[in-house]
């Protein structure tokens, strides 16, 4: 674990570039830190290996004040990632990787095992590029040399500064996805800056939003999204964010909360007193009246009511069985195909024990459009 407690830094002795800062970082977590030009990213980051030391305040790496560790066995127990990614022109690409290895004067066997390993690692093969040079490299192969060669002496921590915002869309995807796959079976602690919020709600477990040298805002991509804390926050995330990323919009946030509902034991009278009364064609058959928590059972439209109306007739008789229902945290690109595929006008949301939370409907959804739209006019 990363923390900074009440660390300031100023270059000149008058201007805190950094100002008191908190932070937190758990072990195993990427943490994005993002902000205008001059906020303080690097600056912050670069304290971590002892690149910049602070003014004031102490930072510590696993309860360990960073201050009483030798800044060259620190920073090689640190792999640092940057967009110039710094590989050596006059070596070879193993050489490169093997930097630090060599360093810590591992045998040669050892540390040309592992390089394979991480060329292998990073999606390019050993014995074509093991013994190119960084030049005979496109800018992404490149970036992912730079990867390969933080990662080379397993460290627990690694630093990532603007590491793919010099590469194009399409590349910088790609080593953003191998990222999160590398993240997926390494978990590393990982802090990464970047100036891209897109980038940084894909990558990050947390984000940190810096400005003026503080953290504004320190929280997970959903909740910087959803709940930014202050009027500078939701102008740096973008009011139609979340239209950029409807992945991150769940049932949960969309759905209605209190649908309508009959349950088993009642009468075709009674379903149509409910329609009227609730002003909708679509009533989810539950198992057990009042509010206590319940499961759906089928649904009643009146299709199932025609020619049913008879007081012997119970919703357990005739309740229709074909119906689909989503998990609360069923995203909203998944909640539209599932719509769409299966020609739904109402989607009901249950909990993970199947229990009715809420209903989505065609009308739940136009109104967020017209919401969204008018946000985004506003803007
Ligand atoms: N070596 C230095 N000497 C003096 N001032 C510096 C030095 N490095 C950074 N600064 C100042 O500290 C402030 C924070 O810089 P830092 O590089 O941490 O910002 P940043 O958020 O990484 O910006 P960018 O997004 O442009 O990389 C800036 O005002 C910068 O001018
Ligand atoms: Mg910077």
């Amino acid at each position: 674990m990363i923390e900074f407690k009440k660390v300031s830094k100023s270059y000149d002795s008058q201007t805190n570039v950094i100002d008191q800062l908190d932070l937190k970082i758990n072990k195993g977590e990427l943490v994005v830190l993002i902000g205008e030009s001059g906020s303080g990213k690097t600056t912050t980051m670069k304290m971590i290996n002892r690149l910049h030391e602070p003014t004031s305040g102490t930072i510590l790496i696993d309860g360990k004040n960073i201050m009483e560790i030798n800044p060259i066995e620190l920073r090689r127990n640190i792999g640092y990632v940057i967009q110039k990614v710094g590989l050596f022109p006059h070596m070879t690409i193993g050489e490169n990787i093997e930097l630090i290895p060599t360093l810590k004067k591992w045998d040669k066997a050892k540390k040309r095992k592992r390089t394979e390993e991480l060329l292998d690692l990073v999606g390019l093969n050993p014995q074509q590029y093991i013994d190119r040079y960084p030049n005979e490299l496109s800018g992404g192969q490149q970036q992912r040399i730079g990867v390969a060669r933080a990662l080379a002496v397993d460290p627990e921590v690694i630093l990532m500064d603007e590491p793919f915002s010099a590469l194009d869309p399409i590349t910088r995807e790609q080593l953003q996805e191998e990222l999160l796959k590398l993240q997926d079976e390494l978990h590393k602690t990982i802090v990464f800056v970047t100036h891209d919020m897109d980038e940084a709600l894909k990558l990050g477990d947390k984000i940190a939003v810096m400005k003026d040298g503080k953290i504004i805002q320190y929280d997970t991509p959903e909740n910087i999204l959803k709940n930014p804390i202050n009027d500078f926050v939701e102008y740096f995330v973008g009011k139609d964010r979340l239209w950029k990323s409807p992945e991150m919009v769940y049932a949960r946030d969309i759905m209605k909360k209190q649908p309508a509902t009959i349950s088993l034991e009642r009468t075709p009278a009674k379903a149509l007193e409910i329609m009227k009364e609730k002003q909708t064609d679509y009533l989810l058959v539950v198992d057990v009246p009042g509010d206590r928590p319940k499961k759906v059972q089928g649904i009643i439209t009146p299709k199932e009511l025609k020619n049913k109306t008879t007081s012997d007739i119970k919703m357990k008789d005739i309740l229709n069985k074909s119906y689909h229902v989503v998990a609360e945290k069923t995203n909203m690109v998944q909640v539209l195909n599932i719509m769409k595929e299966n020609k739904l006008k109402n989607l009901p949301v249950v909990d993970e024990d199947g229990y009715l939370k809420g209903l989505i409907t065609q009308t739940t959804i136009l109104n967020l459009f017209a919401d969204a739209i008018s946000d985004y006019e506003e803007a």
